[in-house]
């Protein structure tokens, strides 16, 4: 098809059957469309379930990360029946990795909650889902269009940018949103929607990249205004961001008289809800703070020259360990969140990404890789 040929003229018409603009990218997905393990092939039918599950995990987390976890848990739990009725902490610890552990236990919420709601069946409007734990408009957008074939607008990150391009939208984000999202609900066409944002996510991750536009392979080169303006690669652009805060706090380390390593589970709601850790003190913004105090046992406690550091979303932590070694199990109550576990086994507990590195720096020859 010459593309000199199409008009551009109706871009702003709401859901044609198929605009020449909808045509064009639909037809270069049919060339080039990536072969992802959660996507159906072409001629066959989307699964919710997968769809849901991936779009869920790749909320902050790369399409080449999360094949694997994918993969793992479609083998576990093949349906969302079965996840449903898995233990909460076999899910956490299958999505150890993934970060932002409040997803997993959303992920595990909303399964209940279609089968509990929904019969086991997600439901296929943007309404519904957007009720469902974990679900937001971009989540809710996206399994509309890919699982249901609604006509849904599915803006991420990589969306907002190919859309910011192809009408040299200059508003900063997050300001442009608004007008991004009624851009993009413009050319979704009638038929096809779920192909048609998948074709908009894989043009944004292969072709309309962030520091290099690849316009001489893209199917919208043509009509692309910041192409024309040759200012494809300044867009989108963004308010600058506040600086992250450092936070600091003392991670303790205890072993008992047969080297098992004290655990504790953090409280369920906040920051990596529910997940185990080595116990450690609050996470401080005014400096170090004065670890005795919050120490989870008596004893003779030695400073080390260790530190962690991490980066969370929101700031960068750095923590100081302390260690001691004491006889009993410190008197240890039933129904306490604490509990010893051998070294060996420490990485089998759904910890953080921050905790193992506690453990590669306390413990880095006695303790297996994960499994
Ligand atoms: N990023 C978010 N969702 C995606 C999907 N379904 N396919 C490819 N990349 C994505």
């Amino acid at each position: 098809m010459r593309i000199t040929m199409l008009r551009f003229s109706n871009v702003h018409m709401s859901q044609t059957p198929t605009s020449p603009m909808a045509k064009l990218l639909l037809d270069w997905y049919d060339r080039h469309r990536r072969t992802l393990p959660w996507r159906a092939l072409p001629g066959e039918t989307a699964d919710p379930y997968k769809v849901w599950l991936s779009e869920i995990m790749l909320q902050q987390t790369t399409v080449a990360t999360v094949g694997s976890y994918f993969r793992k848990f479609v083998d576990k739990w093949p349906t969302v029946t079965a996840l449903a009725t898995a233990e909460l902490d076999a899910v956490l610890r299958q999505w150890a990795g993934l970060g932002y552990y409040a997803r997993a236990r959303n992920l595990h919420k909303c399964a209940q909650m279609v089968v509990s709601e929904f019969g086991g069946r997600f439901p296929c409007t943007e309404d519904k889902l957007l009720g469902l734990p974990g679900i937001g408009p971009y989540t809710a957008a996206a399994i509309a269009a890919i699982a249901f074939d609604r006509p849904a607008a599915a803006i991420d990150g990589n969306v907002e940018r190919v859309i910011a391009r192809l009408y040299a939208i200059e508003t900063p984000l997050p300001d442009a949103k608004p007008e991004i999202k009624a851009r993009t609900l413009d050319l979704v066409p009638a038929a096809r929607p779920g192909d048609f944002a998948q074709a908009l996510m894989d043009l944004g991750a292969t072709i309309c990249a962030p520091r290099k536009a690849n316009c001489l392979l893209c199917p919208w080169q043509q009509p692309c205004a910041a192409r024309a303006a040759g200012i494809a690669e300044t867009l989108p652009r963004k308010k600058p961001k506040a600086e992250r805060p450092t936070r600091h706090g003392t991670a303790f380390w205890v072993e008992n008289a047969d080297g098992w390593i004290l655990l504790r589970r953090r409280p369920e709601q906040g920051l990596l809800g529910g997940m185990m850790e080595i116990p450690s003190t609050q996470w401080s913004s005014d400096g170090p703070p004065a670890p005795e105090s919050e120490a989870p046992v008596n004893g003779d406690w030695q400073e080390t020259s260790a530190l962690v550091e991490h980066t969370f979303t929101h700031f960068h932590l750095r923590l100081k360990i302390w260690r001691t070694s004491v006889a009993g199990d410190c008197g240890l109550a039933a129904g306490d969140t604490s509990l010893w576990v051998p070294p060996d086994e420490v990485l089998d507990h759904a910890l953080p990404t921050v905790m193992k590195k506690i453990v590669a720096v306390m413990a880095p020859d006695r303790v297996r890789p994960t499994r």
